[in-house]
């Protein structure tokens, strides 16, 4: 089956926005086009050989940023924080020193989202459901919800600055290294490390769901002979947008870049293994993550078959958890989310991992560092009637910095355990 970057438009793209004018959309996708490649291709290898490692056995990913990012809440110090977070649970989560930690941040590029339904009615009044800061405006109006294409521009150059300040963060983190890993050892209990500290590498990642945006983006790499989405480091498909015979994924096999694939509740481990096959024939180490969102009450019935499926068939696939889109609810009218039942998902992910001799390869986390009430517990717990203080999110709930130190911790204990069991049984 030959591939082109825009071989995807003869297929179904589920969750596409209706932009009104073709023409004003094909006039942006030049100028994206034209527009230098956001990401190196060095740095999309380099996460490629990191995730290969993973897929030995000898690493974790650490995955997390908003659900969506926004242009209104955007800031030098909304990235810092987030990359803070990172360096803080990465740090954590490799305090025993046996795994690689990689940290791949949910951002640069995590502005539309999926919907379950293309409209909202309010009052008798019926708009385009909103999609994401690139495809139109959280406001109930006309003028905000019809697609508009240039927000496209607006989400790339919002990308690039983030891009850049990253590099930077990256760049001066040796300086702040030392403090954070004292600060994680001590929470885990453990003794102050000694070694030296390199700068940290963050990479960059999304939901790949606006394809005119990701096919303008797509740049042919002459030293590895492969086309690469420079959109970002790594993308994933939703979902709702994993159909075997979708645009999503036609799109998604033809890129060298690393490939998510979100494995919820509806997903057959045959059909997994067809969408593994179609995105990865070579079965390559550090090409595919597999990330399961079931929720904490039904993960126990179905990972287990599909981590016995691609462990029975040889798969080279990660498996990483994300604990958060199977585990919303409503209290009132905001959606939110239990840090018990997040943490009870990535237990039972662990346990299952275990018992099906899968390497439990990475957690996928809505978080950010600032101090928001969207998530309900945590060591300094946000209770219900605390919600409405600071719930600032454009989609879904997001763990706030303690509760995403709380998760690390909790991961961090687990991969202890683990450890400890398999030098006992050696
Ligand atoms: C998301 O990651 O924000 C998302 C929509 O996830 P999923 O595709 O797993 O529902
Ligand atoms: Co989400």
């Amino acid at each position: 089956m030959s591939w082109t970057p825009d071989s995807w438009r003869s297929f179904p793209a589920a969750q596409a926005p209706a932009y009104p004018n073709a023409g004003a959309l094909s006039r942006v996708e030049q100028r994206l086009r034209a527009s230098p490649p956001l990401t190196k291709a060095v740095d999309t290898l380099h996460l490629r050989a990191l995730l290969a490692k993973v897929a030995a056995g000898r690493g974790f990913i650490v995955q997390g940023g908003d659900c969506a990012e926004s242009f209104a809440e955007f800031g030098a110090d909304k990235v810092r924080m987030t990359f803070n977070l990172l360096l803080q649970m990465g740090a954590m989560i490799g305090a025993r020193g046996d795994q690689e930690v990689i940290h791949l941040a949910r951002i640069a590029g995590q502005f539309a989202k999926p919907r379950s339904s293309p409209d909202e009615t309010v009052e008798g009044v019926t708009w385009p459901s909103y999609r994401g800061d690139a495809v139109n405006g959280p406001a109930f109006d006309e003028k905000s919800r019809v697609p508009d294409p240039k927000r496209l521009l607006a989400a790339h150059r919002q990308a690039q600055v983030t891009i850049e300040l990253l590099a930077a963060y990256s760049a001066a983190s040796y300086a702040d290294l030392p403090a954070i890993r004292r600060a994680a050892h001590a929470r885990l209990g453990l003794r102050a490390p000694g070694g030296s500290d390199r700068p940290v590498a963050t990479f960059t990642s999304h939901e790949a769901l606006l394809l005119n945006y990701e096919e303008a983006l797509t740049r042919f790499d002459q030293a590895s002979e492969s086309w690469l989405a420079t959109s970002g480091h790594m993308i994933w498909l939703g979902d709702r947008t994993r159909q075997l015979d979708g645009a999503h994924v036609e799109f998604a096999r033809g890129v060298g870049n690393a490939i998510g694939i979100k494995c919820g509740p509806s997903l057959a481990a045959d059909d997994m293994l067809r969408l593994i096959e179609r995105i990865d024939p070579e079965n390559r180490p550090g090409r595919l993550v597999l990330i399961g969102r079931f929720g904490a009450d039904k993960v126990a019935e179905h990972l287990p078959g599909l981590m016995r499926a691609t462990r029975r068939e040889g798969r080279h696939a990660i498996w990483s958890i994300d604990p958060m889109h199977g585990n919303t609810q409503s209290v009132g009218s905001l959606k939110t989310r239990l840090l018990s039942r997040i943490t009870a998902e990535i237990g039972t992910f662990f346990d299952v991992a275990q018992a099906e001799r899968v390497h439990p390869g990475g957690v996928h986390l809505e978080m950010t560092g600032a101090d928001v009430t969207e998530c309900l517990g945590g060591s300094l717990p946000t209770h219900e009637e605390d919600l409405p203080r600071r719930y600032l999110t454009h989609c879904d709930p997001r763990l706030n910095e303690g509760q995403a130190i709380d998760v690390a911790a909790m991961i961090a204990e687990r991969m202890a355990s683990g450890a400890q069991r398999s030098s006992d049984a050696a």
